[in-house]
């Protein structure tokens, strides 16, 4: 594979990128290249042979061929409401699409120039933190043309993605804002000339996640930082973690820098996340094979990716990421994990849980069973890769006293581990639809994979996983279960190599081949129990524009905004789903969005979009507070192919060419966190 350009270098956007003149459209090859290594230059890791049931027809499949959710509206509202459900702040009935207190009529779409966020009439959008604001005491004011490792550990990261608002009192005037920074772009942070060493240090300190203290005069105003606050804090790739679980303290794990394997400096590329019913936040690590020079012949670390495809060079600095070393040969094994973080202890050690598996983690999204079990969702984000899912061993505990608050701390520390196998129901009924089983990969403290120990489950779960014979997703991103049905909504991103010479054909949960538009699987649990090992599905959306072939809306017959790339969900207060956008320039040439559809009622599918974040941004994070008429989103990457010395976007400052721009201003672009409040 062809190296990459030092990120010092200046700065026409790197020459040696290997998906350039490979992507679709408008697809950004620094993306491809920054954030995920280059995934799609080199065969998707996963090379088992193709899923357990029959390959679907490779049809061009008409709007009714996959259409349908066998359930009736009435069979899907009678679900239980779980404990969290009936108890969370959001808390509602509905998903059906009442306008609600944020009402809105769909934006045009954008098209991939407009540099700026477009929000519905009647709404604005201001931007809440930017990267390099200082957060901590004593961090200087942003000078990007002065930036060091020791400024940028005290100001907020780069890349923000996973996003939360936790409000910390009643009256709703002060909150945390979390947040991850999943990578970040050299060519455009640095000027030209830049130090190696500065570069690489600096980066480490941009990776990462930030808790930031928000307050505001009254609910529904814009919230504002507080710089220097007591909870600020920043998580950086030197921040301790500690390791827990059945995998802690594994040879696997043992480093030359930490023969325990119970201690690792830091977390990275961490993508989505999610916020527990006990307070804290968890954060998904995500493409962390590319930061690493591996042999990558050992089908250990070929399953992840590893090899010899370190652009960034940090082993020039730190030896740790040379795993070709036999000191560091364990260092990627800790990463790839879902790790928790307390933001309302700035002194806590965040925790990496090795009972959750290791891969490619988009995020997790927790929901309580209505028998006190704790269940999380989660996706591998990778072409042909798979849905897991955590029960935890422990129930949690209510209320709010120190007792509590310890055990609910260690409950994703044990439980049992299982990925998901998507049948479909094989009748010619025009509905793809089935039913599922989710396959146990750890129970009880034990290994279900022959041929694995419990350690090697833990640590190589993709090998384990494929030894159970999964369903080959369409890249599988947020798996997030909606409060208030129990139905789980899978964010499958795309994969244009399905159906590809040696790859696996569409099937019926990824009925596409070259699916370069996504689609949302719905799972429905068994009983309404997350803790059964059945459950039953539907292809709730088909994406894509009047141009892609087999869209599908639920159901919705109307007109719907052109949706591509679903990345990232969320729900409002009456339980209508949010999905937010990766990937909409590449493959429907329009800027990113958010985008809100109702899930039950007459409108189910009924698809409205109501932003679009500016050229060569991704839509993350998205966090609806519908009640407040406010919408959260982390702009992620604006302007990604541009350089120092040519921005391709000026978002949020807006400096203009020419200027110098004012103290804490930047010319180019800046991942941002931005509230849109109605006016
Ligand atoms: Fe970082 Fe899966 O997107
Ligand atoms: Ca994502
Ligand atoms: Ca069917
Ligand atoms: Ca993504």
């Amino acid at each position: 594979m062809p190296s990459c350009p030092s990120p010092t270098t200046d700065t026409a956007p790197p020459s040696l990128l290997p998906m350039a003149g490979r992507t679709h459209g408008n697809r950004s090859p620094v993306t491809c290249h920054l954030r995920c290594g280059d995934a799609c230059s080199v065969p998707a890791p996963n090379t088992t042979e193709t899923s357990y049931f029959r390959d679907v027809a490779a049809k061009v499949l008409s709007r009714r061929s996959v259409v349908g959710t066998g359930l009736s509206v009435a069979a899907l509202t009678a679900l239980p409401m779980t404990p969290a459900a009936a108890s969370g702040p959001q808390a509602g009935r509905g998903g059906h699409g009442a306008p609600g207190t944020l009402p809105f009529s769909p934006i045009t779409p954008q098209a991939v120039t407009v540099d700026d966020v477009t929000v519905p009439a009647g709404y604005r959008w201001d931007a809440i933190l930017r990267w390099g604001d200082p957060i901590l005491p004593g961090a200087p004011a942003f000078d990007a043309a002065q930036q060091s490792p020791e400024a940028q550990a005290g100001q907020f990261g780069y890349n923000n993605d996973y996003l939360d608002i936790i409000e910390t009192n009643r009256a709703g005037t002060s909150a945390l804002l979390v947040c991850n920074h999943e990578y970040t772009n050299e060519t455009l942070m640095f000027p030209p000339g830049t130090a190696p060493e500065t570069v690489i240090r600096t980066a480490w300190a941009a990776h990462g996640m930030s808790v930031v203290q928000l307050e505001r005069r009254r609910r529904g105003d814009t919230w504002a930082y507080v710089p220097g606050a007591r909870l600020n804090r920043r998580i950086t790739l030197d921040t301790v973690f500690a390791v827990d679980g059945p995998a802690a303290g594994s040879d696997l794990l043992t480093t030359k820098a930490d023969p325990t394997g119970r201690t690792v400096r830091g977390t990275m590329n961490n993508c989505a996340g999610g916020t527990t019913p006990w307070g804290t936040v968890l954060s998904g690590e995500e493409n962390f094979n590319q930061y690493f020079r591996a042999a990558g012949t050992d089908p250990r670390e070929a399953r992840y990716g590893l090899g010899a495809q370190d652009s960034r060079n940090w082993r020039s600095v730190d030896p740790r990421w040379d795993a070709t070393s036999e000191d560091y040969r364990n260092e990627p094994n800790r990463f790839g994990w879902i790790v928790e973080l307390d933001p309302t202890d700035p002194t806590s050690t965040p925790v990496k849980h090795t009972a959750m598996g290791r891969f490619k983690h988009e995020g997790a999204h927790v929901i309580v069973n209505r028998d006190g079990h704790v269940v999380a969702y989660m996706g591998d984000d990778e072409r042909f890769d798979y849905v897991y899912r955590f029960v935890s061993r422990d129930t949690m505990r209510t209320g709010s006293s120190a007792a509590a608050r310890r055990h609910n701390l260690r409950l994703l520390s044990e439980g049992d581990l299982s990925v998901a196998r998507f049948t479909g129901d094989g009748l010619e009924d025009g509905v793809s639809d089935g039913t599922g089983a989710w396959i146990p990969l750890t129970r009880d403290g034990q290994s279900m994979v022959p041929g694995f120990t419990l350690e090697e489950v833990l640590v190589y779960t993709r090998l384990a996983a494929d030894a159970v014979k999964p369903t080959k997703m369409d890249r599988p991103e947020d798996v997030e279960p909606s409060l208030h049905s129990g139905r789980i909504y899978v964010a499958c991103t795309n994969n244009t190599d399905r159906g590809k010479v040696g790859k696996e054909g569409p099937t019926e949960p990824n009925p596409r081949p070259a699916n370069k538009d996504g689609h949302v699987v719905e799972m429905i649990p068994t009983d309404g129990d997350h803790t059964l090992d059945t459950f039953s599905w539907n292809l709730f959306l088909v994406c894509g524009d009047a141009a892609s072939a087999g869209r599908y809306f639920g159901g919705w017959e109307g007109p719907v905004s052109p949706i591509s790339c679903p990345d990232n969900v969320a729900f409002d207060s009456e339980g209508n789903l949010w999905v937010s956008t990766d990937g909409q320039p590449n493959a429907i040439k329009l800027n990113d969005g958010l985008f809100k559809v109702p899930v039950e009622g007459p409108e189910r599918g009924h698809v409205q979009q109501f932003l679009a974040v500016p050229s060569g941004a991704e839509t993350c994070g998205p966090v609806i507070r519908d009640r407040e008429s406010s919408v959260f989103v982390a702009v992620q990457h604006p302007g990604e192919d541009g350089s120092w010395t040519a921005p391709q976007s000026r978002f949020p400052d807006y400096v203009p060419a020419g200027i110098t721009p004012a103290a804490g201003q930047f010319a180019g672009p800046r991942p941002t966190v931005v509230q849109v409040t109605r006016t």
